[in-house]
């Protein structure tokens, strides 16, 4: 069976620290507990995407370390097709240092590892991969050219291409922009992308007419407590978020992303799939850590 979902990205162990609040420049903190927990923006994505309903395959790198094993066989355990996920040899896994606060807020700071070393070649191998697929999503934790190649092959084959631009720290390259059908930033990314400020819903509405100007065909603003804003050629929704008490909100926005590449695939109305992928991310805010966190679609049937 052909894989619907192909993520081309990141895989991180995190190291979770949970502390009362995020450490201030110089300060030394005592923390409550500690946990190492699969994560990485790509393999937390395609993890989301199968476990609510999509046969996903993800295109990556690992270092050849104890990491490196736990991370794909993470993916294993959730039928993802591995087959792209190499092991880069005298390379350590990608890392993130996570520090939950007990608001719930989270600061990264992610080391690629193998992420560092994932070359377009490295998709161009598994083309058959992106062949069979309906929907291609990437971030930015490996290098750009392999992301602005994905994207472009994605294209050249009529594939659904999302990219959801995290971490962002400014513009992305102008061609890009015209080879992705749905661009997914949160606040702080779609302000990156930007230069405008965006805090609420004007200011995203704001943010996705800038962005469509430059040539992505859908935008959809991710805003935390305040939903989701959806910009197309007919205009801006508004998608309000589920009412949930946060635990730990790494992983909320790969796992909106999952979810909706995978109602996507299945072939759900767009506006539904933002839905879906809303109720997806809000159970995970629920509960602590990034690939632990994320639901079952049996979890989401009403
Ligand atoms: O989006 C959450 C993820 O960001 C974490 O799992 C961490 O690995 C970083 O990549």
């Amino acid at each position: 069976m052909h894989a619907k979902v192909v993520v081309v990205g990141s895989l991180n162990m995190d190291l979770v620290a949970r502390a009362q609040r995020l450490p201030r420049a110089g300060e030394t903190l005592a923390g409550e507990s500690f946990a190492t927990v699969p994560g990485g923006k790509g393999a937390n994505q395609a993890v989301a995407a199968a476990r609510l309903g999509a046969a996903v395959a993800m295109i990556g790198n690992v270092g050849d370390d104890a990491y490196g094993q736990q991370l794909r066989q993470a993916l294993l355990d959730e039928q993802i097709d591995c087959q792209g996920v190499a092991v880069c040899a005298g390379v350590s896994s990608g890392l993130a240092l996570i520090v939950v606060d007990a608001s719930s807020q989270n600061s990264i700071v992610i080391i690629p590892g193998g992420n560092g070393q994932l070359m377009p070649e490295s998709v161009q191998v598994f083309d058959v991969l992106l062949q069979g697929a309906e929907v291609i999503i990437c971030q930015l934790e490996v290098p750009a050219q392999t992301v602005a190649y994905t994207l472009e092959r994605g294209r050249a084959l009529g594939k659904t291409v999302i990219l959801n631009p995290a971490p962002c720290t400014g513009p992305l390259p102008l061609n890009w922009y015209g080879a992705i059908d749905y661009l997914i930033p949160n606040e702080s990314e779609a302000q990156a992308l930007t230069g405008l400020p965006v805090t609420d819903l004007a200011s995203a509405e704001a943010a996705a007419s800038h962005l469509r100007s430059l040539g992505v065909k859908n935008v959809i603003v991710t805003l935390g407590a305040q939903g989701a804003l959806f910009a197309n050629a007919q205009g801006f929704k508004h998608f309000p978020a589920p009412v949930v008490q946060p635990v730990d909100t790494t992983a909320a926005g790969d796992t909106f992303v999952g979810g909706f590449a995978a109602a996507l695939a299945r072939g759900t109305e767009e506006g539904e799939a933002i839905a879906f992928g809303q109720r997806a991310a809000a159970l995970s805010v629920t509960r602590a850590g990034a690939q632990p966190s994320i639901p079952y679609l049996a979890e989401l049937q009403p």
